[in-house]
């Protein structure tokens, strides 16, 4: 069957109480006309109800956090049963539990699931995040950073148990990032990975809308589009038959997580460990909230399911609520980071994906006003829904929360350096300040660029850099193991770079202090 002829075309949206779309059709060159088209025919019957249904929401959103619903009386912490610990736990358990998740890795049963398709807007970088370099002494991107663990956790498996593995890395993009992603990867030879294991796939866009339900013209013959949210992954796994790729695979448990935060653990052998021990089907790591008003979500129960609160939808008081100990009541933050089963995802993808709810995010718009001249907003005009990855865990039939320490675990790039938090800075010195601790427990000691030694400090806070400089290649180490081999005794100068093919090659100076 043909396009839809110019009349069919301008029937199908007078219906859908969208005929402004076709303001500008006399000035559009075929091309043009070509685009929208297509454009409005992937919008389908649905554009309609999709715009309806995003004012509707908007409406009720602004009736306060929650859509109008207030959470707070229905909110209730994560029973402690619920909750694993890596800060908590003897290191036998952990043992115990990170034996286990290697075991399932070195059979194959272990894949990574990146959420990529997030346009990055509060960075403010036209390109993807996982592209960005926060500055490190080797300059390494996020991408290659996760490549390198991948890399790396499939050597210690492989070597504990005695058998070659690998762990399969999806990545969900959206139009924004698919191109750039692929050929970033394509021009880094895939960071030494085998290109088969890397999975690319797209998730799906929808209009932008006004206030009063009217999808917005970002130029003349263009529809404004925004990604779907990451809670999109469920329609993209079905759409790019991508749980049909795992099946084949034998992969039976997957590691989803989010592309900015610089500490993450791929496939993290004690996490999957311990979801695995606890037969969970879905599972969410956190880390203690650090102050009531930090944007992260809280992981808890809402009428008896598990749910994440966004920090966008919970009430400044309930935020700051406290138990006796003084610690926050809602302390569990999410780090986006989830274990699924197969199975889970299966069920997801077949009857509960049309069930999540989609939440309303008011954005500045660009738009083409009525004569044609494009406007960039001062204030928000237009409306995005979004799905959200955790909207899932209410279907779960076992699931279990694990907590992590932040310091080693948890730094996000969200904010440009004109920010506070969530930088470049603070993911770089995250990451610097984890590996020099990594490298002092090894032994290592550190002398500045004129052979001084450099006082040792153990305690870090966030907020300073660590007195020196030594990055940690992934390749070299995934959680600081195996490193006394090339630091033990030895005197690093800083900066240092602890590379791959270095490892052996470090200088002996002698003491000059
Ligand atoms: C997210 C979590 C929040 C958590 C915080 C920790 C969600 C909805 N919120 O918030 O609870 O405390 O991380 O850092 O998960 N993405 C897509 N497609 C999209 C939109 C986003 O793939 O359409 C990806 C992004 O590329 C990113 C991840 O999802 O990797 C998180 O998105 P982002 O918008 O940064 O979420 P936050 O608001 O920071």
């Amino acid at each position: 069957m043909g396009p839809p002829e110019e009349g069919e075309l301008r029937a199908r949206l007078e219906r859908a109480g969208q005929p402004h779309l076709l303001r500008f059709w006399a000035e559009l060159d075929a091309a043009q006309r070509d685009a929208l088209r297509a454009q409005l025919d992937a919008a389908g019957e649905e554009l309609g109800e999709h715009c309806r249904r995003a004012a509707e929401a908007c409406a009720r959103e602004r009736e306060g956090p929650g859509g109008g619903q207030r959470l707070d009386g229905r909110m209730r912490p994560v029973p402690p049963e619920f909750l694993g610990s890596a800060c908590r736990s003897d290191p036998a358990t952990l043992e115990r539990w990170e034996e286990e998740g290697f075991r399932q890795i070195s059979q194959n049963k272990v894949a990574v699931l990146l959420l990529a398709g997030g346009q990055g807007t509060r960075l403010g970088v036209p390109f993807p995040k996982g592209m960005y370099d926060v500055g490190l002494p080797s300059h390494k991107t996020l991408y290659q950073i996760q490549a390198e663990r991948i890399c790396r956790v499939e050597q210690l498996a492989g070597a504990k148990f005695g058998t070659p593995c690998s762990v399969p890395w999806y990545i969900m993009t959206s139009e924004f990032t698919l191109g750039p992603t692929e050929t970033f990867f394509r021009e880094h030879g895939y960071f030494s990975l085998d290109e088969l294991n890397v999975v690319m796939f797209e998730q799906r866009m929808l209009p932008a809308v006004t206030f009063d339900g009217k999808a917005i013209l970002e130029e003349k013959g263009k529809i404004a589009m925004a990604p779907d949210g990451n809670g999109g992954l469920y329609r993209a796994l079905t759409d790019n038959k991508i749980l049909e790729d795992m099946e084949r695979r034998g992969i039976q448990y997957v590691h989803v997580y989010c592309v900015d935060n610089i500490l993450v653990k791929m496939a993290d052998p004690v996490f999957v460990g311990f979801c695995v021990s606890k037969g969970a089907d879905c599972g969410a790591k956190v880390v203690e909230k650090a102050y009531p008003a930090e944007p992260v979500g809280v992981v808890c129960c809402v009428d008896g399911v598990y749910q994440v609160v966004e920090y966008s939808e919970i009430s400044s008081e309930t935020a700051q609520m406290q138990n006796p100990d003084g610690h926050l009541m809602y302390s569990a933050g999410n780090i986006c980071n989830h274990f699924f089963t197969l199975r889970f995802l299966q069920d997801v993808a077949a009857k509960f994906e049309p069930l999540l709810k989609h939440h309303v995010a008011i954005k500045k718009v660009p738009y083409v006003d009525e004569e044609g001249i494009l406007v960039k907003p001062l204030k928000p005009n237009g409306i995005k829904l979004e799905k959200f990855v955790f909207d899932v865990f209410q279907f779960a039939k076992n699931f279990v929360a694990f907590e992590v320490p932040r310091e080693e675990e948890f730094s996000p790039l969200k904010n440009a350096d004109t920010a506070d938090k969530d930088t470049p800075t603070t993911a770089r010195r995250a990451l610097l300040s984890q590996h020099y601790r990594w490298a002092v427990k090894a032994g290592a000691r550190f002398v500045n660029s004129s052979g001084k030694k450099i006082d040792e400090k153990c305690s870090l806070s966030g907020d300073e850099d660590p007195p020196a400089v030594c990055e940690i290649s992934p390749l070299v180490s995934y959680f600081g193991e195996g490193l006394e081999k090339s630091l033990k005794a030895k005197v690093i100068p800083s900066p240092y770079f602890l590379d791959k093919d270095k490892a052996e090659i470090l200088t002996h100076l002698p003491w000059s202090c």
